[in-house]
């Protein structure tokens, strides 16, 4: 069905989005399917029946110095090692062997500024930069295995960064833009950080806000941290002190034009990037060289049916986050693919402005969260309508659950009903895709993530007996070894072993996902099942928030829960007991946001606050968090015996139902 006017006319578009939902199964369409990089569901059965061989064929098509002895090294489980004894870089493959190949002419990156800016960057040009990047690091004193920090927004030298420090093997610690100085320096503390890349200013729909002078409010007493380096993107003035403080610019202009990539080992590890845990302190994912490059590399291809000569591909996550590492640097730039990076929001300058980029780079293949898509679906099908979309060919989502009529509007308004839609399910853990589609081949359906990719091996476990669920509700595990898959948590190998293999052995991998198998065999994920909550696609622990909370020095407690929320998926309620007899008020909730915005950043800013005098514990104290998430949701509550005092429960129900009287 085509795109009439009366498209933009809501109402008849949700007839249409309702029509769309009778029909249970998506095919491929035929002529996406024949052209397809994969269009045999046979490659399912081969990866099943030798899955290292299948690997191994992935891993060849990348260029390693010296190839490996053994694929797999199981001998100590879950501490597997991939393509041992081989030696490659990151960056060789992401850059060095595109321009050797003759291709240095491509564009590797699109980079579009808020303001409309321009900046378009060969494979030759970003290998230039990092060459000299590297070689500045070297003089600054970073060598193989120093850790370095980088904060930057979406700008191009966010990418020369991750890659000069591939090229010398000084694995990256990226913390995603959005998070405050304060979380920055906890980053940096626990990964002992030697150097942090950071810039003087970031754009933020309009506005500039002070990066550095951030920094140094927080960085000052940090023994580890010997050099910062300030990218001079924004002109915004900043402090620089003297013997620490470089400028990006002036160590790159002197510095030496050739830095050969370090060979390396397969497990040397490549980056750090913190995500939240059950606990209030964040885990320090590891993720190495050989693995990883092979399970980014093979997803990006095949999840997207990647053509590297005519394809223009757009990830719209951010660097920050695993997303942006895994399918925004490494995965596309591996496979020469040409990209676009946006340095902003999707409502600045307007909310027409993806679509607007779309149309002006010839955009065929997008990669988004639902969140965004739920937030055009709001602002409405006419600033899409509006512009040409027709290059469109994969439409794909990641991070959350996407909901049928989110899903039905993205493939209906989006993609004109022309393009297969990959739900792509994975984790910052995983390092890669795992469980999605296969554009060319998977029947899909709305708001499922379908079947594992081939060679990945997952399961959906009843929770009480541990065996596999054949039709119905468990926890989704992983059962073998794969490529891409976290080594270890930095510095906390015990709690590696504790979080993802103290329930089912040290050969399943308990993601903290629940999920559901149809009578297809369809995997359905539902979300976590830990105290994780995932606000727009960003991973936040409960534990995490409450801390920030209780940071406030009116606060005497805090608990925090994830609710059900439309458009953000999930949102953070706060249930919040004050000192003594202190009474909240505005000043207090706002006082409460701006400590959590300063500890952890603006988007784990609660979205409500209920004061309670009490919190519902148990008789031993716990805070019984499942009655919290009954009592916000409105919902009867679930089993209160254990409940130390039974009155604190009814008191909160009453505040909750004032409150959403009052909101109402
Ligand atoms: O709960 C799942 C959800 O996001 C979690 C991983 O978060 P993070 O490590 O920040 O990585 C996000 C980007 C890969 C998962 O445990 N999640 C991710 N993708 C999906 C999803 N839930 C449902 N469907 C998805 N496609």
């Amino acid at each position: 069905m085509a795109l009439g006017s009366d498209q933009s006319d809501g109402a008849a578009l949700d007839r249409d989005l309702a029509g769309l939902l009778e029909v249970e199964t998506f095919d491929p369409p035929a002529a996406f399917r024949e052209h397809a990089l994969l269009n045999d569901p046979a490659v399912y059965e081969q990866a099943a029946r030798d899955p290292q061989a299948w690997w191994v064929a992935q891993a060849e098509q990348l260029e390693w110095f010296q190839p490996w002895e053994r694929v797999l090294d199981d001998d100590d489980p879950p501490f597997y090692k991939w393509f041992v004894g081989g030696k490659l870089n990151a960056s060789y493959n992401c850059l060095d062997r595109h321009v050797l190949a003759g291709r240095g002419d491509r564009v590797a990156l699109h980079w579009r500024g808020e303001e409309g800016q321009e900046r378009d960057i060969t494979y030759a040009e970003l290998l230039a930069e990092v060459q000299r990047f590297a070689n500045a690091l070297k003089d600054l004193g970073v060598g193989k295995g120093d850790v370095v920090g980088i904060y930057l927004p979406m700008i191009p030298e966010v990418v020369i960064s991750m890659l000069a420090c591939a090229r010398i093997g000084a694995p990256h610690n990226v913390v995603f833009g959005g998070f405050s100085a304060e979380a920055v320096r906890e980053r940096m503390e626990f990964s002992e950080a030697k150097l942090l890349i950071t810039t003087d200013g970031a754009a933020r729909k309009g506005k500039t806000a002070p990066i550095k002078d951030r920094v140094d409010e927080v960085m000052g007493d940090l023994a580890t941290l010997q050099k910062i380096v300030v990218v001079r993107s924004k002109g915004t003035p900043c402090q620089m002190k003297e013997g620490r403080d470089v400028f990006y610019d002036e160590i790159v202009a002197t510095a030496d034009p050739d830095c050969p990539a370090e060979p390396l080992d397969s497990e040397h590890p490549l980056y750090i990037l913190y995500t939240s845990g059950s606990t209030a302190k964040p885990k320090g994912i590891l993720h190495t060289t050989g693995g990883y490059l092979t399970g980014v590399s093979a997803t990006h291809r095949y999840v997207f049916d990647l053509k590297p000569d005519s394809d223009v591909y757009w990830c719209a996550a951010d660097v920050g986050w695993v997303t942006g590492h895994s399918y925004i640097v490494y995965g596309p730039l591996c496979n020469g693919a040409t990209s676009v990076m946006w340095e902003g929001a999707p409502d600045y300058p307007h909310k027409g402005i993806w679509w607007e980029l779309i149309e002006r780079y010839g955009i065929t293949i997008l990669y988004c969260a639902p969140t965004a898509i739920r937030a055009c679906m709001k602002w409405g099908a006419d600033w899409p309508n509006k512009h040409d979309l027709s290059s469109l060919r994969v439409l794909g989502t990641v991070g959350e659950p996407i909901n049928p009529k989110a899903w039905l509007w993205y493939h209906k308004v989006i993609g004109s009903e022309r393009c297969p839609i990959v739900d792509t399910w994975w984790q910052t853990e995983t390092g890669a895709i795992m469980i999605t589609p296969l554009p060319g081949i998977t029947a899909t359906k709305p708001g499922s993530a379908t079947h594992p990719f081939p060679g990945v091996f997952a399961e959906v476990l009843d929770e009480s007996t541990g065996e596999p669920v054949t039709e119905g509700q468990g926890l989704l595990v992983l059962t073998r070894p794969c490529p891409s898959m976290l080594r270890t948590l930095y510095k906390e190998p015990e709690r590696f072993l504790q979080t993802y293999f103290s329930r089912f052995g040290r050969d399943t991998y308990l993601v903290g996902d629940a999920a559901r198998r149809d009578s297809d065999g369809y995997i359905w994920v539902i979300g976590r099942i830990d105290d994780v909550v995932n606000v727009s696609g960003h991973r936040l622990s409960t534990a995490e928030v409450e801390s920030a909370i209780v940071a406030h020095p009116d606060v005497a407690e805090a608990a925090v829960i994830g609710e059900h929320d439309e458009d953000t998926g999930q949102a953070i309620v706060a249930f919040v007991t004050l000192q003594g007899d202190l009474a909240g008020d505005e000043q207090t909730v706002e006082g409460i946001r701006a400590t959590v915005a300063d500890r952890i950043g603006k988007f784990a800013r609660p979205k409500r606050i209920i004061w309670s005098d009490d919190l519902p514990k148990t008789r031993s104290g716990k805070i019984m968090r499942r009655l919290l998430r009954d009592i916000a949701e409105g919902r009867a509550l679930g089993d209160v015996t254990t409940l130390r005092d039974p009155a604190v429960t009814a008191q909160l129900e009453e505040r909750v139902k004032e409150l959403r009287a009052a909101e109402d």
